[in-house]
């Protein structure tokens, strides 16, 4: 009786044993708040089974079944969520992955082979899981790094061979993701020069909504890298679940939305494939960019919180270290100044408070001397007009005057109008069988060329050789790519879009690696350039030319969804005069302050009050660059916007609050304030006030609990046009 019952043990055990075999095998990607959740099938292949709020107990993880999203067409069985879609197998919507073989066959079929995790830096953990074709020698290892308190996923995927002749990659998406739920709602964010990040919504119905840049290098003039997604409704700011995510491609990207027959959602984030079949040599490694996304179910502006300190902690060029005020020239002079007339502007600088004068365009090229738009780009060196005792006169100059000195540089184009152009034309991307289209009369240098890289990135080595005291660079990209032909890449032209990119990388890290400590700003043309990938060689972004202040509020509260403030440059100008100088300041204050505007045409009482504001960004500066920011007030929904800064300690807060255009008479209302420790107490001041005003704010002065500013809120709105409060708020 024993002798059967242990055989009947044996037995149990084996098919147990058989049974762990047999079991999926199930892949965590895990954050503080959000459960990826991967699991291989008995059919060999890794689908996704589940992205959502954190689960609690591991051993439901077994009970998410890969093939449970199928339909009822009868290949129901094995049809699931494929953690990484390929082409021309039984799923008929968009694939990650579209290749053609070697032999001429247009089908992928990855199966699972492995997976490892390893730990970065304590917080974030990285997972790679080895996928392989089961015909085809071809693999593809998927990276997904999630940053467990930031609650950020990013996510990328590296495809590589050893068929015997190369294959053409069509479609290679950095990654998929899937959604089960009642309805979705897409917000994006769309503009052109001065209108960046305009921010729409719309429900999403079957088939696809793509978003997607094919202009190259002043990429995301028109549509953003960004997307919001709500469930059931738009994503809203202080509730429900959303998710948020962008791509780190600084060219052409595009995402797809797509519902399909099961009315489940697909968001795809990758390259733009067009115009971009991609040749893939045997042994060659293709690494896609990063998808970054992050899902809260506290609504946008936990999400926004989520990027900020991830951007921060990881992402963003010395996010965490500090960053200097300026007084820029371009609004003030443009292209008419000489060495007098700058070091002029140095003193004001200094006279201001600001840490550094910034050199905008203007300053370079001899012998098609760059006085407008249409000459010079490309020839660095200055000019002897203007500046007669070159760069290292005027970093001596800023030096005597007592602040850091900046420059303006562009170096990836150039004018047919240089010297540049006459010794190289074939290092400008253009047709040679067409007439050339201009965009701000330039061409963009093809960066797929190596030599070309050497060039570019000789810009700033020769400037800062001749001159290591510079403090900043200023990097602007003015053109998208026009007549897209590279001379270099000659009968591989579908490659000049990424491979162009690369070139710009290349560059970027080469800058970044021999000049480690010197900040830099991205602008194109204004903020048509803001990716995450660049943003690894820059310490900020120009957001707009547009600093009308208005538009502003519109612009930074688009931008904010993404960004820390510390990434966002922000610049006191004399767009839209109807705006007071403090309304002007009170705006660009949120973000990352300097000016650009004649101190001289200010009046006494105007540059006292801006010299104040200098002195108070400075003295708030580790709240309003290091601390959590909300969202209070919508410029979308209301006459009025509210936004605020807490210092991670819950120490110290500003609200900055705005009336745009509001009606007569209009009913204003409390603004409840977020991010406080209920039970302190914190005193409210209302600071940037003109010099002899006195605060109309009626609460000025009072002390409440961070549960009553919270809960009841403060009247910090007003019913008339165009003003501004800055309230600072401090724990007592
Ligand atoms: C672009 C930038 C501006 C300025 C000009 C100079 O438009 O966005 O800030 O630098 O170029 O030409």
């Amino acid at each position: 009786m024993r002798r059967i019952l242990s055989l009947a043990l044996i037995a149990l055990f084996a098919i147990s044993a058989r049974a762990t075999e047999v079991a999926n095998e199930i892949i965590r990607i895990a954050t503080d708040a959000t459960d990826l959740i991967l699991s291989t099938a008995p059919n060999g292949r890794l689908y996704q089974v589940y992205l959502g709020p954190k689960l609690l107990h591991p051993e439901d993880f077994a009970k998410l079944s890969p093939y449970s999203r199928a339909g009822s067409d009868g290949s129901a069985a094995t049809r699931g969520w494929e953690a990484y879609m390929t082409a021309g197998m039984e799923d008929y919507f968009e694939p990650a992955l579209q290749v053609t073989h070697a032999d001429g066959n247009m089908s992928t079929l990855l199966k699972y082979v492995s997976s490892e995790k390893k730990s970065i830096d304590g917080n974030a953990e990285e997972t790679v899981i080895t996928l392989k074709d089961d015909y085809y020698p071809m693999e593809v290892k998927l990276h997904y790094i999630s940053y467990a308190k930031e609650n950020i996923i990013k996510t990328w995927s590296e495809i590589s061979h050893t068929e015997k002749k190369p294959v053409l990659l069509h479609r290679y998406a950095s990654g998929i993701i899937y959604f089960e739920r009642p309805s979705y709602y897409l917000t994006e964010f769309s503009g052109d020069w001065a209108q960046e990040m305009q921010m729409s919504h719309q429900q999403l119905q079957f088939g696809k909504k793509m978003i997607d840049t094919k202009l190259g290098s002043r990429a995301a003039m028109h549509a953003y890298p960004f997307f919001e997604l709500g469930f059931g409704e738009p994503a809203k700011e202080d509730a429900g679940e959303v998710v948020m995510g962008t791509i780190g491609w600084t060219g052409n990207y595009r995402f797809t939305f797509e519902i399909d027959n099961l009315k489940n959602l697909r968001v795809l984030a990758g390259i733009n494939p067009f115009a971009s079949t991609y040749e893939l040599k045997p042994g060659e490694v293709f690494t896609t960019p990063e998808f970054i996304f992050t899902r809260s179910d506290n609504g946008k502006g936990e999400a926004s919180r989520y990027f900020h300190d991830w951007a921060r902690n990881y992402q963003l060029r010395d996010g965490k270290g500090d960053r200097l005020t300026l007084l820029n020239n371009w609004e003030n002079t443009a292209f008419k100044f000489d060495e007098d007339i700058l070091a002029g502007l140095m003193k004001e600088a200094k006279h201001l408070g600001v840490d550094m004068f910034l050199l905008d365009d203007g300053w370079f090229a001899n012998k098609y001397p760059r006085n407008n738009d249409r000459a010079g780009l490309g020839d660095w060196e200055a000019m002897k007009a203007k500046l007669p005792h070159g760069v290292p006169g005027l970093v001596a100059k800023a030096k005597e005057a007592g602040v850091k000195f900046g420059i303006w540089i562009e170096p990836e184009m150039v004018n047919p109008k240089s010297e540049l152009f006459e010794k190289h034309p074939d290092w400008a991307i253009h047709l040679p069988n067409r007439e050339t289209y201009y965009y701000r009369n330039q061409l963009v240098l093809d960066l797929s060329n190596p030599e070309v890289q050497d060039y570019v990135f000789g810009v700033v080595d020769r400037i800062m050789t001749e001159n290591p005291d510079i403090a900043y660079f200023k990097w602007d990209c003015n053109s998208p790519i026009t007549n897209v032909y590279s001379p270099y890449l000659k009968e591989k032209q579908s490659q000049l879009y990424v491979d162009h990119v690369r070139g710009v990388y290349n560059v970027f890290q080469r800058v970044k690696e021999k000049y480690p400590n010197l900040p830099m700003m991205l602008c194109s043309g204004g903020g048509a350039r803001c990716d995450y990938e660049a943003l690894k060689y820059f310490t900020e972004f120009w957001c707009s030319d547009n600093t009308d202040p208005v538009e502003r509020l519109f612009i930074q509260w688009g931008f904010s969804q993404f960004f820390p403030t510390k990434a966002m440059c922000a610049h006191v100008t004399s767009w839209n005069k109807r705006a007071s100088i403090k309304f002007r300041t009170d705006v660009a204050m949120m973000c990352k302050l300097g000016f650009d505007i004649g101190l001289k045409e200010l009046a006494p009482d105007e540059l006292t009050y801006c010299q104040n504001a200098v002195a108070n960004y400075k003295r708030l500066k580790p709240v309003i660059l290091d601390g959590d920011f909300y969202r209070l007030v919508s410029p979308y929904e209301t006459n009025h916007t509210a936004v605020m800064h807490v210092s991670k300690a819950k120490d110290k807060a500003l609200v900055y609050a705005y009336d745009i255009y509001p009606r007569f008479a209009e009913k204003t209302f409390a603004v409840k304030l977020q991010g406080l420790d209920p039970n302190k107490q914190y005193k409210v001041e209302e600071i940037n006030l003109m010099p002899g005003a006195k605060s109309r704010f009626a609460q000025n002065g009072q002390i409440f609990s961070g549960d009553y500013l919270m809960k009841v809120g403060l009247y910090a709105f007003t019913t008339q046009t165009l003003q501004s409060r800055i309230l600072e708020v401090t724990a007592q």
